[in-house]
């Protein structure tokens, strides 16, 4: 493939997963979806994009739930990676890479990144304080570790952060510390060595790129960062005591035994995974990872992620990647709040959760997306209920898009089996109604290109209600009694209409966008697609000056959601918390 190094290059991250359980909504809806939807939209429009995660597979949960079930580390993550691919496969979520950690050809990315910043004297060995259990004697790092927030006296904060106010925890000044691994309370503080990453030494750098950032960052983003560095960037120990994870690439005798902290080789997987791609499709042929993509200037690196990843994408590894000099940090980190289920945190262990894939089984990708996105903890926390599933799913999506499809296209099919002529098509060309698409299709991509996805299809909503008043004014089931042509003509511009909306609701709805598509038949290219993404009706115009027929009947596009279907889930649901 030749590179057009005129289009604008997007490099678009997905927080990576950790390969530790399953998915729920709230991830969905707060990091997948919308880089799902950023990335389809920056595609139709031409531009060069890449769409990159994969599964985070090393760190502390995960050792401790592979060893409670009793199974290899590797066999483990792998497991889950599966699990995880085939949930975003079933969501229509895409990457052009979708990588793991714990590959080999991820540590061979990591490690220039450790040696560079140990060579420029950012890392250094120290000792330091350190819990350990006193009943089952093992040391007591960042989630091996429960207490309360020394901060906000949160009472299920973890040895590394608290997810109540967000702050990097120094787990030996938990409150009421409880071992994670045996459960105990007698816990002592010991000495360890560990490298230390010296952020200190980096504060000045940070605060030039973090000041760049004051009008790009979301609201709920840049003050927060302020906040965090108020006091100094501090140094933070980036190895650990385990037997999983990536070794310290030194020979020293302090690096014996130390793997790199999972928080510092995470991040580095969107570089290595984007090499993966490179590799194994054969564009490292013509295009470089780093110098075209990474270290590009030109290129936009846009992080989804969750507001508790925070700390990481906006001050950690943009330190690390400035400091080793090896990629850009970040331009901008669309960093969403949390999705709640039914008013509650979402709780694997305490059973307040819904399987996404049996969801997913029972109503489709389009109905769970459309509500996800119509619900969208963009800039504040929100709720998933049952009861809000259905109503905005019956009420919006199916009312007001997949009855007008049917209701339009039935219509045609019945009455005009053998197509319409060009002359009914005709008047969408000359009327206020291409410049209103115009000017619609324009608001619905300011809010993409803002990653303000709910608002973005929110305005495709409304454009689709403004073909529903258009198509019920002229009531061509009346027409067609006295004026022929006239009901011909209300349905070649519906028609038209509902074709241009099948198009625009690709990064949405995939799913939906290709059911709508597909009806017009195979002449509906990937050009015209494009073009009409873009509001250039030209190649539109050229295909509707001709008879056009419908390939196939429209069946059932949304089905509506019935009350017994979403009483299964509420009642499995209390069932769980009993
Ligand atoms: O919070 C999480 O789920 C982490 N696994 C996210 C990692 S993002 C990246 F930096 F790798
Ligand atoms: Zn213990």
């Amino acid at each position: 493939m030749t590179v057009d190094n005129d289009k604008k290059k997007y490099l678009i991250t997905s927080a990576l997963p950790y390969a530790n359980g399953p998915l729920h909504f709230g991830h969905l809806a707060g990091v997948y979806l919308p880089a799902d939807t950023f990335t389809r939209h920056h595609k139709l429009l031409g531009h060069n994009v890449l769409h990159i995660s994969g599964s985070d597979e090393h760190g502390v949960a995960i050792m401790l739930n592979a060893q409670r079930e009793k199974r290899p580390y590797k066999e483990y993550v792998d497991s889950w990676h599966q699990e995880h691919k085939e949930l975003f496969d079933q969501f229509n979520v895409h990457f052009d890479y979708f990588g793991q950690t714990s590959a080999d050809y991820h540590t061979k990315e990591v490690i220039p990144w450790f040696t560079s910043l140990y060579d420029k004297g950012l890392i250094e060995p120290r000792d330091s304080q350190q819990l350990q259990c006193k009943s089952c004697t093992n040391h007591l790092p960042d989630r091996f570790v429960k207490g309360t927030c020394y901060s906000c006296d949160y009472k299920d904060a973890r040895g590394d952060e608290c997810p109540n106010c967000g702050i990097i925890i120094d787990s030996v000044k938990l409150k009421n510390p409880i071992c994670q691994i045996c459960e105990s309370t007698d816990i002592s503080e010991v000495t360890v060595t560990q490298y230390y990453l010296l952020l200190s030494k980096y504060h000045n750098e940070f605060q030039t790129y973090l000041n760049s950032k004051k009008d790009v960052w979301r609201k709920t983003v840049f003050p927060f960062v302020q906040s965090l560095i108020k006091d100094g960037l501090h140094d933070r120990a980036i190895t650990r005591d385990l037997d999983w994870g990536i070794d310290v690439p030194l020979n020293t005798p302090e690096a014996k035994g130390k793997k790199l902290y999972v928080w510092f080789d995470a991040p580095i997987g969107y570089v290595s995974n984007t090499k993966q791609l490179f590799m194994e499709s054969g564009r490292d042929k013509t295009e470089d990872y780093i110098k075209d993509w990474w270290g590009n200037e030109d290129t936009e690196i846009v992080h989804f992620i969750g507001k508790d990843n925070i700390i990481f994408h906006c001050i950690i590894f943009p330190c690390m990647s400035m400091a080793s000099e090896l990629i850009n940090p970040g331009t901008d980190v669309p960093s969403n709040q949390y999705l709640n289920l039914e008013g509650k945190q979402f709780s694997k262990s305490a059973g307040w959760y819904v399987d996404a894939k049996e969801a997913l089984d029972q109503f489709g990708s389009d109905a769970l997306r459309y509500y996800l996105f119509s619900i969208l903890p963009d800039f504040s926390d929100s709720s998933f209920t049952w009861e809000g599933f259905q109503t905005r799913v019956n009420g919006e999506l199916a009312n007001n898009v997949g009855n007008l499809v049917s209701r339009c296209l039935k219509f045609w099919n019945k009455n005009w089996s053998d197509g319409l002529e060009a002359k009914s098509f005709d008047n969408f060309f000359n009327s206020k109604l291409k410049s209103h698409f115009e000017n619609s299709t324009k608001e619905i991509h300011h809010y993409l290109n803002d990653k303000n996805i709910k608002k973005a299809l929110e305005s495709l909503m409304a454009l689709s209600q403004t073909v529903n008043t258009y198509f019920s004014d002229l009531a061509p089931w009346a027409q067609i009694k006295t004026d022929e042509n006239a009901a011909k003509e209300t349905i070649g511009v519906t028609a038209i209409q509902i074709l241009i909306l099948g198009i625009l609701f690709e990064p949405f709805l995939p799913e939906l966008s290709k059911n709508i598509i597909k009806l017009y038949g195979d002449q509906v290219s990937d050009e015209i697609k494009s073009d009409v993404y873009k509001a250039n009706y030209s190649s539109l115009k050229e295909l509707f000056s001709n008879t056009v027929k419908l390939v196939a009947e429209p069946k059932v596009l949304v089905p509506k959601i019935d009350k017994a279907s979403i009483a299964k889930f509420q009642e499995s649901l209390r069932a769980k918390t009993q």
